[in-house]
């Protein structure tokens, strides 16, 4: 029998203003996005920002659905769409907020599995580490790479 730990580790800062301006530009814009969210189910609001390796910012929101599965989460709708619009360029950084009762949360909010899997897709796919940056009211964590909060993952290497 052998027990396997896998550690994850993350940064805390107290403020957006602590970040590199590259990625204090990008929270920002993930923050001001979270009113273009279609959430009339959840009322629960996300918005994303995408940094890419060019320097563009492409951002999105959730995007709900009466038939509620059809619906697509903030990171989803960002990362899919700037893999779409620049197939070749590589993503270096996603940061991710959101907005309950018209207030930006007072935690965190960590992408949900199957944005994790997607995020750790579009990193492995360009072999580009990617920074993950969960802004909230009272904090900003970020983690270095999206391999880091998907531990034991499913990647292509199974599949091929
Ligand atoms: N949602 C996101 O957009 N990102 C996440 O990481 C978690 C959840 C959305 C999906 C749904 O529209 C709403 O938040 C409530 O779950």
């Amino acid at each position: 029998m052998k027990e396997v730990i896998i550690e994850t580790k993350f940064t805390e800062y107290s403020s957006v203003n602590e970040l590199s301006s590259d990625l204090k530009i990008l929270s920002e814009k993930a923050v001001e996005v979270i009113d273009n969210a279609y959430a009339p189910y959840s009322e629960f609001y996300v918005g994303a920002a995408v940094l890419l390796e060019n320097g563009e910012i492409i951002t999105g929101t959730n995007q709900e659905n009466a038939a509620y599965p059809s619906g697509l989460c903030a990171e989803r709708t960002a990362i899919f769409y700037a893999n779409s619009k620049y197939p070749n360029v590589a993503v270096k950084a996603i940061a991710v907020s959101a907005k309950k009762d018209g207030d930006l949360l007072s935690q965190a909010i960590p992408p949900c599995g199957a944005c994790r899997q997607v995020l750790l897709e579009t990193e492995t796919r360009f072999k580009n580490k990617m920074k993950v940056l969960m802004i909230s009211k009272n904090s900003v964590l970020t983690i270095d790479s999206a391999k880091s909060l998907l531990p034991l993952s499913f990647t292509s290497d199974f599949v091929k």
